[in-house]
């Protein structure tokens, strides 16, 4: 019979050899690597096409019951950052542990091979080789590396970018343009969205600026939701000799996503919003062909062959790198064409009744190529910021909805509405009543 002081002993043994001998740098999987029990708590998903499986309310509710969520609100306002699975969560605090305990050990020793097995991971689930991505601690860092490095823009040419792509980024190439003697040119993208006439507009405005050496685009947009034809863009502006820089910060997780399909050199995912995983992680692309393109940066003296001379972050969180196989294993139980098509089916149990509503202008199209889970309403019209500012304060201290106004758009503010795996028809239903009753008042 084993006596509890062998039994303390042995423990104590058993947790020494751990220190002793990290596994990340032997080369055998890390223990903060395994899965976590109660990823098998999660039910396999039900059979069906992702559109069958995103109405059993059943299955969801069990994947709805792994997320800890506050009764403080009924939050619709999953655009910021994701929320953390509880078994993706309980693997980051036991890995937080894990660095400060074993500290700059873990660090120098095993860390290094952690991050090049997630590195791999990663790659792999965005179908590019792990050369071809390095880690960043957000989308902002990586976009504004990849924008304040690309050294084909020269005096008297011109980059390109849209009303609704992110703000930083647009600040981010206005800041290239200015170093470079460039000059900035800007589009509207169309009010209601098509694929035509989202073609139309970037057709014109390449054709008028034949300068154009470098194009931001934004893949999932994060004002309206719109889904820029990202591809037939990047084709167009390829076939003129203009690079393209995709923000797809938005789009790993919430729709099926392959990079090389984007048809871009550069381009830039979060993986703390649709995947899931600690705040602090997101990746930059280098297509292999493209990497010169890229200056090093500031202060790195790597090889120009690696992508990893790209980007110099110093410390990071090593905890949310050591997390993310968790995410994207919990990611995959539930596989994102059916995740994708469960986001779509929240989103539109709150659109369709809305667009009924007189009053409602919802700006985002219902085509499926061009919506995922993120769509923005505007109420009689008015674009006027205070007005949506108020509307999003409205629907939280009056209806217990949480959503966020968007500035920027060429005709004007408007309120942001995003599902998450969390949120139920019930949620969207509450808000279809609210907004009956706002619209009805203004
Ligand atoms: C389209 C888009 N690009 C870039 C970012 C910046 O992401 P991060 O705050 O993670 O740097 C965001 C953030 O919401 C975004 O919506």
């Amino acid at each position: 019979m084993t006596s509890r002081r062998d039994f303390l002993r042995r423990a104590a043994l058993a947790s020494a050899a751990s220190v002793a001998l990290p596994s990340g740098a032997q080369g055998a999987p890390s223990p903060a690597l395994a899965l976590e029990p109660r990823h098998r708590e999660l039910p396999p998903a039900p059979p069906g096409t992702p559109a069958q499986v995103a109405q059993d309310e059943a299955y969801w509710r069990s994947v709805a019951a792994q997320y800890a969520v506050t009764d403080r609100t009924t939050n619709m306002e999953a655009g910021f950052f994701g929320m953390m699975a509880a078994p993706v969560l309980e693997a980051y605090h036991r890995n937080v542990d894990q660095v400060n305990r074993e500290s700059s050990y873990f660090a120098r020793r095993s860390f290094p091979a952690i991050t090049e097995d997630v590195r791999a991971r990663v790659a792999t689930a965005l179908g590019v080789t792990a050369g071809e991505i390095a880690f960043a601690r957000n989308a902002t860092e990586a976009l504004q590396t990849l924008i304040g490095q690309y050294n084909r823009v020269g005096a008297g040419d011109t980059v390109m970018y849209a009303d609704l792509d992110y703000p930083a980024m647009q600040m981010a190439m206005n800041a290239l343009a200015e170093r470079r003697g460039a000059t900035v040119a800007t589009l509207d993208i169309p009010e209601p969205a098509s694929h035509d006439a989202i073609m139309a507009a970037y057709t014109a405005a390449l054709d008028a600026h034949p300068r154009t050496k470098l194009l931001l685009l934004t893949h999932a947009n994060n004002k309206t939701g719109l889904l820029h034809p990202v591809r037939a863009i990047a084709d167009l502006a390829r076939a003129r000799g203009v690079d393209t820089v995709v923000d797809a910060a938005h789009s790993f997780g919430q729709v099926p996503l392959a990079l090389p399909d984007l048809g871009a050199p550069f381009i830039a995912c979060n993986l703390h919003k649709w995947v899931g995983a600690p705040i602090g992680v997101a990746i930059l692309h280098i297509r292999k062909d493209a990497l010169a393109r890229i200056d090093r940066a500031h202060g790195d003296d790597g090889s120009l062959e690696r992508i990893d001379s790209r980007i110099h972050t110093g410390t990071t969180d090593f905890a949310a790198i050591m997390t993310v196989p968790n995410a994207l294993e919990f990611q995959q139980r539930i596989g994102i064409p059916r995740k994708a098509a469960r986001l779509r089916y929240l989103r539109d149990a709150w659109v369709a009744p809305a667009r009924r509503i007189a009053g409602v202008d919802i700006l985002t199209p219902d085509d499926p190529a061009l919506v995922g889970a993120i769509t923005s309403f505007r109420l009689h019209g008015n674009g006027d910021r205070a007005r949506n500012a108020e509307i999003s304060r409205t629907l939280q201290d009056e209806f217990g909805i949480f959503t966020v106004a968007r500035s920027g758009l060429a005709k004007g503010d408007c309120v942001r509405v995003t599902p998450a795996l969390y949120n139920s028809p019930a949620d969207a239903a509450k808000l279809v009543s609210a907004l009956r009753v706002m619209a009805a008042r203004s």
